[in-house]
C-alpha cells in the first residue's frame, strides 16, 4: 500500500476516506472509525484480562466496606476474608516469577445462618467473578453415582458463559464441608470412609491442578468432549458449622491444665471457640491432614446476638424489612414495624437457633394474610399496616384506612 501523505486514507487498513464513515486525520497519520473500533476492542479485552485494573479493588479495607453494606457484625471474618481475597488477586497478578505466592483457600467455620454463604457470594459479586455454591454432602468419590468434582467446575464454566479464562479466576463456595469428615474418633479402620474419599476427590482440585471437564452446554466445540480448566487461580471457600468441634477443643484445653484452663474453656466455649480452632483439631474432627493443609486461612463467623439480628432486619441495603416495605408499597401500602415487633422477631429467630436465616420466615408468616388481601384492602381504603409484637405473636396487625373512604377495623 503506497503511503498517502495527504492522509486521505486510513494508515491502518488502507481504506480511502470515501470508503469509511469517519477518517480522523492527525499530523502524521490517519485512522478510520472501523480501525478505532477494533483498537478499542483490543484495549477493553486487555483491561478485562488484567481485571481488576483499579488498585483500590484489591484494598482489603475497601473490600470490607463493601461487605459492611450487606453483612452485619462478623468483623473478624470480614477482615480476614478481605485480606485473603486481596492476597489471592495479588498472587494471580504476580509478575515476579521468582517468588511464587502460595494459594490461600479459606475455611469458614461458624453456626448456620450467620452469613458464611452470603459473604462468599458478596465477595464474588464485588470482584465480578463467576461464583458457584455447592454442597459437600452432594459430592461423591470419583466413580460413584452423584455429583462429582468435575461437575462443580462445569457449573463454574457455565456461570462464566463458557469462558474458561474467566472461570479459572472464579470463586467456589463448598457448603457443609464438616459433613465429609471421617466419622468416629478412632482412626481405626471403620466402614465409614466415604467422607475421606470425598476429601481425596476435592484435594487435587482445591490445591490447584489442571482438570478435564466436559464442555459447557453454552459453548459448543464440535469434535472434542473435554476441555481443560486450571484450578490454581480459583479461590475455594469451604464453610461449615462443625458441630462437636467445641468438645475437641475443650478436651485439648482441659488436658493442658486441669483447673484454671478448664474453667476458662467453660466460660469461652460458647462464644469464641471457633477462634481457637487449630489444624490439629480439624484433623481430629475427621479431616485428612493434606486436606486441612490446603487451607491457608481458617476463620469464622460468630453467633449473631439479638441486637445484631435487629440490625440485620433493618440495616443491609436489601434488608428483609426494606424488601417487605417495598413489596407492600407496590400495592400502595405503607408498612411499619414497631420496635417491640423487631425485638420479638429477633428473639424468636435466636430461640429457634436459625439466626438470620429464620428472620424472613417469621415475618413472612405474619404478613402472609395481608399480602393475600392487599389489593382488596387498598380498594377499601387501606393506607398503612402497623406490625407490633402482638402481630408477630399471631394476632392481627393494626390497619389504618383512609378515613374518607371508609372507617373500618379488621
Ligand atoms: N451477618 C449477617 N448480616 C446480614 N444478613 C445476614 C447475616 N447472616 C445471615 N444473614 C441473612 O441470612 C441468610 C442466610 O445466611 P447464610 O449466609 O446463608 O448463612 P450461613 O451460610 O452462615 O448458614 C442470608 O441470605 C442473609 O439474608
Ligand atoms: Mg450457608
Amino acid at each position: 500500500m503506497p503511503k498517502n501523505d495527504n492522509h486521505h486514507s486510513c494508515d491502518f487498513c488502507g481504506k480511502s476516506k470515501e470508503e469509511v464513515e469517519k477518517l480522523i486525520v492527525g499530523d502524521k497519520a490517519a485512522i478510520c472509525n472501523d480501525c478505532i473500533d477494533l483498537c478499542v476492542g483490543i484495549l477493553v479485552d486487555e483491561t478485562v484480562k488484567k481485571f481488576p485494573a483499579d488498585k483500590n479493588v484489591h484494598n482489603p479495607s475497601i473490600i470490607k466496606d463493601y461487605l459492611d453494606e450487606y453483612v452485619i457484625g462478623q468483623d473478624y471474618a470480614k477482615i480476614s476474608l478481605s485480606v485473603a481475597v486481596s492476597q489471592h488477586f495479588k498472587r494471580i497478578n504476580n509478575p515476579n516469577k521468582d517468588i511464587e505466592l502460595e494459594k490461600t483457600n479459606v475455611l469458614l467455620l461458624g453456626p448456620t445462618g450467620c452469613g458464611k454463604t452470603m459473604m462468599a457470594r458478596k465477595i464474588a459479586e464485588y470482584l465480578d467473578v463467576p461464583f458457584v455454591i455447592c454442597d459437600a454432602t452432594g459430592i461423591t468419590e470419583a466413580g460413584y453415582v452423584g455429583d462429582d468434582v468435575e461437575s462443580i467446575l462445569l457449573r463454574l464454566i457455565n456461570e462464566a458463559d463458557g469462558d474458561i479464562e474467566k472461570a479459572s479466576r472464579g470463586i467456589v463456595y463448598i457448603d457443609e464441608i464438616d459433613k465429609i469428615a471421617r466419622k468416629g474418633e478412632s482412626v481405626n479402620i471403620s466402614r465409614d470412609v466415604s467422607g475421606e474419599g470425598v476429601q481425596q476427590a476435592l484435594l487435587k482440585m482445591i490445591e490447584g491442578t489442571i482438570m478435564r471437564v466436559p464442555f459447557s452446554s453454552k459453548r459448543k466445540h464440535p469434535g472434542s468432549e473435554m476441555q481443560e480448566l486450571d484450578t490454581r487461580n480459583i479461590l475455594f471457600i469451604c464453610g461449615g458449622a462443625f458441630v462437636g468441634l467445641d468438645k475437641i477443643i475443650q478436651t485439648r484445653t482441659e488436658r493442658r491444665g486441669i483447673g484454671f484452663a478448664a474453667a476458662m474453656a467453660d466460660t469461652t466455649k460458647e462464644l469464641d471457640f471457633y477462634q481457637k480452632v487449630t489444624p490439629k483439631d480439624l484433623i481430629q474432627y475427621g479431616f485428612i491432614p493434606e486436606f486441612v493443609g490446603r487451607f491457608g486461612l481458617i476463620t469464622n463467623v460468630d453467633e449473631l446476638t439479638v441486637d445484631h439480628l435487629i440490625r440485620v432486619l433493618l440495616e443491609p441495603k436489601n434488608s428483609v424489612v426494606k424488601q417487605y416495605q417495598y413489596i407492600f408499597k407496590l400495592d400502595g401500602i405503607d408498612l411499619e414495624f414497631e420496635n417491640d415487633a423487631l425485638t420479638y422477631i429477633a428473639e424468636q429467630a435466636k430461640e429457634l437457633k436459625t439466626n438470620a436465616r429464620g428472620l424472613k420466615n417469621i415475618i413472612e408468616k405474619c404478613l402472609l394474610p395481608y399480602q393475600f388481601d392487599a389489593i382488596n384492602l387498598v380498594e377499601r381504603g387501606l393506607t398503612k399496616i402497623v406490625v407490633n409484637k402482638d402481630t408477630v405473636a399471631g394476632n392481627a396487625a393494626i390497619l389504618i384506612f383512609n378515613k374518607k373512604i371508609k372507617n373500618e377495623q379488621k
